[in-house]
This record gives structure tokens, sequence and C-alpha cells, in this order.
């Protein structure tokens, strides 16, 4: 179905079209959106916050909406289009087959390896959700501070340092952000943190901690008593990690590098690991909508064989008792269920735990969609070392 603009854009929009059609003309395999737009806001520096914001927007909704695109009309129309498509849905989401989004908001080759839940299409539809971590100290009085803060309910343990924030002010330059008295945190990864559920005093390693989301945030619940190690192969990760935890005032904590293979950064045997491991991202499509378009079948291939090789190495790391979580941000049967079940299989010494210990429910294995609580999607998978 192709869609053309009726209404002429006012002057901002039209003004944002122009720019994001150049951000899209820009991209080449490899450079992200969101990191396309990073640099052209770097070279035009005389954009105010409000143009950036409405060239973001026109830049994410034209991915958001390209499979309805008339490929042969210029991109101008086809952002125009797109931002129509994207008001018209907003405005009346029944507006738009249930049937339409399943064939066109995704990539066909998805279907063999995800059941959407009809609701989590939709929400990908929309702009995403922006998620906080309150440090547990901070938990009671940040609300009220940044106002627009709504704590997240419905979870499947109690998360209650996640916060949704609707307001609009630049987070980034609150005093609180500075004090490190919060992180912007999607409440996925957060739940992954709950997951875990590490305990003071404990010693825990992060295998693929990248720049310490999840890090951080399982120092603070275990009241930054204890060891954490912190391992990732990016050398640049490692750097915001270190910066991050100072922001945080977390100290008790290692960073390592490691590239993957069977020499560990440590022989530590731990009480716990998780392993948020590199993965395909389909549950970030909501907030990275490019991203749709550029992954592949072969990247989810490839990533399975790594994900394997990853949790292997790691096993041998936990002490007997020692609990391990799997993790990836991404909703394909290969790289979640078939991962967790061949790792069950392979290694005899590990029975699977409840994915949230202080749940009613005892799976071992959890799918988080999108829609469930306005999050990416995200699986955990738990074991217990015999
Ligand atoms: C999902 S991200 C981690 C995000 C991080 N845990 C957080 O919460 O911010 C996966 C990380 O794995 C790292 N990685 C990718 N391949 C790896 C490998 N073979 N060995 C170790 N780390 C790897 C990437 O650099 C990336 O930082």
């Amino acid at each position: 179905m192709s869609h053309s603009a009726a209404n002429t854009p006012d002057r901002a929009t039209a003004s944002a079209i122009s720019h994001a059609a150049r951000v899209i003309d820009s991209l080449r395999p490899g450079l992200h959106a969101d990191t396309a737009l990073r640099q052209y806001f770097a070279y035009w520096n005389r954009l105010g916050p409000r143009q950036k914001r409405a060239i973001s927007h026109a830049t994410f909704v034209y991915f958001r909406w390209l499979g309805w695109l008339d490929r042969k009309s210029s991109p101008q129309k086809r952002i125009a289009a797109a931002l129509e498509l994207q008001t018209r849905f907003d405005q009346n989401p029944a507006s738009i087959k249930a049937e339409a989004i399943a064939a066109l908001a995704v990539p066909e080759w998805t279907r063999d390896e995800v059941t959407f839940p009809a609701e989590s299409l939709r929400l990908l539809q929309t702009d995403p959700a922006l998620w906080l971590r309150a440090q547990t100290g901070a938990a009671a009085t940040l609300p009220a501070q940044l106002v627009d803060c709504e704590p997240a309910d419905g979870t499947p343990v109690p998360a209650p340092t996640a916060f949704r924030y609707s307001g609009r002010q630049d987070l980034f330059l609150t005093p609180q952000f500075h004090n490190g008295l919060f992180e912007i945190q999607d409440l996925a990864s957060q739940l992954v943190g709950h997951a875990c559920a590490p305990k003071p005093g404990q010693t825990w390693w992060d295998a693929c901690a990248g720049e310490g989301g999840k890090t951080l945030h399982l120092a603070d619940l275990m009241q930054n008593k204890g060891m954490l190690w912190a391992s990732d192969r990016s050398f640049r990760r490692i750097q915001s990690l270190k910066r991050r935890a100072g922001r945080a005032k977390v100290f008790n904590y290692r960073a390592a590098a490691w590239d993957g293979s069977a020499k560990l950064p440590t022989k530590t045997k731990f009480d716990g690991i998780l392993l948020d491991a590199p993965c395909s991202g389909l549950g970030t499509w909501q907030r990275n909508p490019h991203a749709r378009w550029t992954t592949t079948p072969d990247d989810v291939r490839e990533l399975a064989a790594v994900q394997t090789q990853l949790l292997a190495n790691i096993a041998g790391s936990l002490k007997p008792g020692g609990r391990l979580v799997y993790a990836v941000c991404t909703l394909t049967r290969s790289e979640t269920t078939a991962i967790a079940d061949a790792f069950t299989a392979a290694h005899s010494d590990f029975e699977p735990a409840p994915a949230f210990a202080a749940s009613t429910s005892d799976a071992a294995q959890v799918t988080i969609w999108p829609h469930e609580h306005n999050s990416n999607g995200m699986f955990i998978a738990a074991w217990r070392k015999k």
C-alpha cells in the first residue's frame, strides 16, 4: 500500500522533512540512524532542541512506516506520508488494521523466528516510553523533584526504583542526573537486574557489561556491598562504564576486558553471573525502527553461535549453588528459547531456576513482550549450578 501526502506540511515540518531526508540519505551499512542523527546535529550545530526533536521524529517515523511507503516517490514525499500515517494512527489506532501492521511493520523473515502478539506490533508503531531507574536511596524523593514520573506497576516482580518519565526537560541536564541519583534505563533492562536479585556481600560477574547499565543496577541492589566484576570486549564501553560508576558513586567493582573467549578475565568463582549477551535486538525495534530493515537472518544465526559460546565459556566460573542469568533484548527463537534449552541439555551440572525468584511464577524462561509493560522486549533465563 502506498500513501501520498495529501496536506502541504507547515514550514517547521517541511524543514524537519528536508533535514530528515538528508540524514536518511547519509545512512550506509553499519551506520545506525541514531548515530547518523548525532553526527548530523554535530555538523548543523545551530539547530535548536525543538528542531532536533522534529528531525529525529521524522527520521524514526519514516523507518516505522517504511513498509507502507511508495519506494518510487521522493524521499521528502515518503517522509511526509510517514508523518501522516503516524498522525492518523496516533489519533485512531483502529484506522490501521492489525493484518496490515503484521504484514508491513516488520520484515517478512521475522515470521520464522517470532510470533509477535498483535498488541506488541501496535506498540512498535508508537513513540517509546522513557524509563529511569532511581538509586534506591533516591526513589522516595526523585519523582517529586523531576515531576511527571509514574512508578512502574504490574511487573513480574516489584521494581520500586523504576519510573516512567513523561515530561519535557532534558534529564541529562538535571542536577539529580549529575549527582548520580538516577540512570535512564528501559524497564525491561531493569527487570533483568531484578531477575539476578544479587544479595549484599555476594560476588557477581556482569560478563557483557557494555557501558554498565546493569552493573550499576546490580551494585545498587547489593547496597554497594560485595564485589562485582564487569567485563566487555569494547574498551570504549568499559571507559564509559567507569565514568558512569563514578557518577553513581559505585566503587565495589572491577572492570576488565574480555573478548568472550575461553581465556577468562579472572579465576574468581562467583555467586552469580549475568550474561547480557550481544543479540539481534528485535526487542528494541520500537526505539530503533531503522534496525528493522538492517537486521538479517544471518545476524541472528551468527549471534546465536556467539551466545552459545559465551554461555559455555562462563559456566565454569560459578560456585556450586550459584545463579546464572542469561538475558537478550531480542525475541527470535534462535537466540532465546533455543539457546536456553540447548544450554540446559548440554550442562547437566545446571538446573533451570525461576527467572524471577521473588515472583509467584517459577518459570525458568520468561519473555517480556513490549506491550506488557510498555518497554523493550526481553528474554530472561536462569539456572542454578548444582
Ligand atoms: C547487550 S550489550 C550489553 C549491555 C549492557 N549489559 C548494559 O546493560 O548496558 C552486549 C555487550 O556485549 C559485548 N560483546 C559483544 N560480543 C562480545 C564478545 N564476543 N565477548 C564479550 N563481549 C561481547 C558488546 O560490546 C556489548 O557491550
